[in-house]
């Protein structure tokens, strides 16, 4: 990026979130497949600051621990019993000093100057871990915008339809030049009439804001040290304040509530979704499709309604992808289609097919041409180049050679209650409709099996393998056993037209038939 790197971003993230009514604070809830504040960070990222700042107190130890999780570098300041934006504020800079210092000492002192380097200075940008569609692109504009007037203090804001709720720029009638921001809570009903808002993120030159800070009081409505405070107390002191008024005001909404979190996860994915329509993508209902942030497609990928692509899913050139289907950290290539599905850590190789309906668990790796069709469920299962496996089967820990054919309804069994087992399976296998592979075992290249075969032991290259017991007809037992039934009146009708029954089974024989029939047989 082009513009003037600031010395630091300060991203506030301590305030408790109350109006989310959530277990999990604010800035952890997600939208786009990111936290709200690694939105702020990745935005804060694209300006390479010295340095970034998140300021931490409500639920310190899970946001810190999502921080050190997503950006292991960005420092943490901890908001002390002072509540407020301007204490907030006030907290980061003293862990910014402390790093300053701390970076002196470990140069080996203050080198050529006098004196240590106590303290940060430069452009300090502060933002709010709640506003998760400012990107870089506007934060890098407002720097240069802060920049080129050669401001003390700059400040975001918008005009929206309903101000309700946000602090107020006052301006100056006759210069325009801005005088304060007043809070919400403490404006007049003139003052309330404003409809230009602050949209709580600034640019500060350190020095000034470190003084400003200084005077900031508690003397308001909430009882709170006000960051808003410091533009009237900059102005005074003679420094230049200006504002940015965004191009979009839409963009700087913040998230308070979960309204808030559902309007800004559908005007961002909308911002995604045109994104990737520009670069060539097809996507035939954007308003039923949804993309999280990390998400690549490439150009002449077709995407049809009611798609979810999560995670850090990738999808190659030609491939369709929906109607209905949620892949979550899934690759599907080239040529690839996946109809009516879900899948999460799975790997779908060019040309492959998959569903519909059918559920890609982790594990599953799906070879070039190959196939899962209909209700089909894999896991921790590769399948190899041109292999299928087309209906009704669960496929898992298992590897499948190359150009082998699972028969429709096959069971891999890998679970003995205890332990889980894996089955190794040939190239150009051909395994029988209704088969139950039970594992670990090993079926060599080009082995056939039966249909209904229970494989319990390996089976060598090239052999058939066949268990199922020889098939027996009992001759009239229908009309016999079930007398009057439909079933006994369709039989009598086939008799008519193809000639009488023969063939009455012996009694003992048809004894031991009926009570399977009946369901009570002993086998
Ligand atoms: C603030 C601004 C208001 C602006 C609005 C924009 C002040 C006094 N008011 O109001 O002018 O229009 O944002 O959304 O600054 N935070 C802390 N420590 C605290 C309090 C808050 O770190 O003691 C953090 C919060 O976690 C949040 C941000 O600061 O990320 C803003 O706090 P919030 O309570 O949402 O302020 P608003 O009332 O929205
Ligand atoms: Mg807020």
């Amino acid at each position: 990026m082009s513009h003037a790197k600031p010395a630091a971003v300060m991203i506030l993230a301590a305030g408790a979130g109350t109006r989310m009514k959530s277990a999990t604070p604010k800035v952890l809830h997600e939208i786009s497949g990111r936290s709200l504040l690694q939105h702020a960070l990745v935005a804060a990222a694209a300006l390479e600051p010295g340095r970034t700042v998140v300021v931490v107190r409500h639920d310190r130890e899970r946001v810190a621990a999502h921080v050190a999780q997503i950006a292991p570098h960005v420092l943490l300041a901890d908001q002390d019993d002072v509540p407020g934006t301007g204490r907030a504020v006030f907290c980061g800079i003293s862990a910014l000093d402390a790093t300053a210092i701390a970076a002196q000492v470990a140069n080996g002192g203050a080198g050529n100057n006098s004196v240590l380097d106590t303290q940060i200075d430069g452009a300090i940008v502060v933002t709010s871990g709640d506003v998760p569609l400012v990107d870089g692109e506007l934060l890098g504009s407002f720097v240069d915008a802060h920049n080129t007037a050669g401001n003390a203090v700059s400040v975001l804001t918008a005009r929206v339809g309903d101000p309700t709720g946000y602090g107020r720029i006052v301006r100056d009638d006759s210069t325009g030049e801005v005088l304060a921001i007043v809070e919400h809570k403490d404006a007049n009903p003139a003052e309330r009439g404003i409809d230009e808002i602050n949209s709580g993120i600034y640019i500060f030159d350190a020095a000034a804001l470190r003084a400003s800070l200084a005077r900031v009081g508690t003397d308001n409505s909430q009882g709170e040290m006000y960051l808003t405070d410091v533009i009237a107390i900059a102005r005074e002191d003679g420094g230049r304040v200006g504002a940015m008024i965004a191009p979009d005001a839409s963009a700087v909404e913040g998230v308070n509530d979960r309204v808030h979190l559902a309007a800004a996860a559908s005007a961002l994915n909308r911002r995604i979704v045109e994104g990737w329509m520009r670069e060539g993508v097809t996507i035939q209902d954007p308003a039923t499709t949804w993309i999280d942030s990390d998400v690549a497609l490439s150009a002449d990928v077709t995407i049809l309604p009611g798609t979810q692509l999560k995670g850090a899913t990738t999808v190659a050139t030609g491939a369709v992808v929906g109607p209905d289907t949620t892949l979550t950290d899934v690759e599907v290539g080239a040529g690839a289609t996946v109809l009516r599905s879900h899948g999460s850590l799975a790997v779908i190789a060019a040309g492959a097919v998959v569903g519909p309906f059918s559920y890609l668990r982790p594990g599953t790796e799906l070879g070039v041409d190959g196939k899962i069709g209909a209700f089909v469920e894999t896991k921790n299962a590769k399948i190899g180049a041109g292999s299928k496996v087309p209906h009704l089967s669960y496929v898992g820990d298992a590897t499948v050679g190359e150009g082998t054919n699972i028969g429709a309804a096959t069971i891999f069994v890998n679970y003995d209650g205890v332990n889980k087992h894996h089955a190794h399976v040939g190239n150009h296998v051909r395994i029988g409709s209704d088969n139950t592979l039970i594992a670990p075992l090993t079926i060599g290249d080009g082995a056939y099996s039966g249909a209904g075969t229970t494989i319990r032991h390996d089976v060598p290259a090239g052999a058939l393998a066949i268990n199922s017991s020889p098939q027996q007809n009992i001759e009239g037992w229908v009309q016999r056993r079930r007398p009057g039934s439909s079933s006994a009146e369709a039989a009598a009708r086939a008799a008519e037209t193809d000639g009488p029954l023969d063939g009455l089974s012996s009694g003992a024989q048809e004894e031991r038939a009926s009570a399977a029939a009946d369901n009570k047989g002993e086998e």
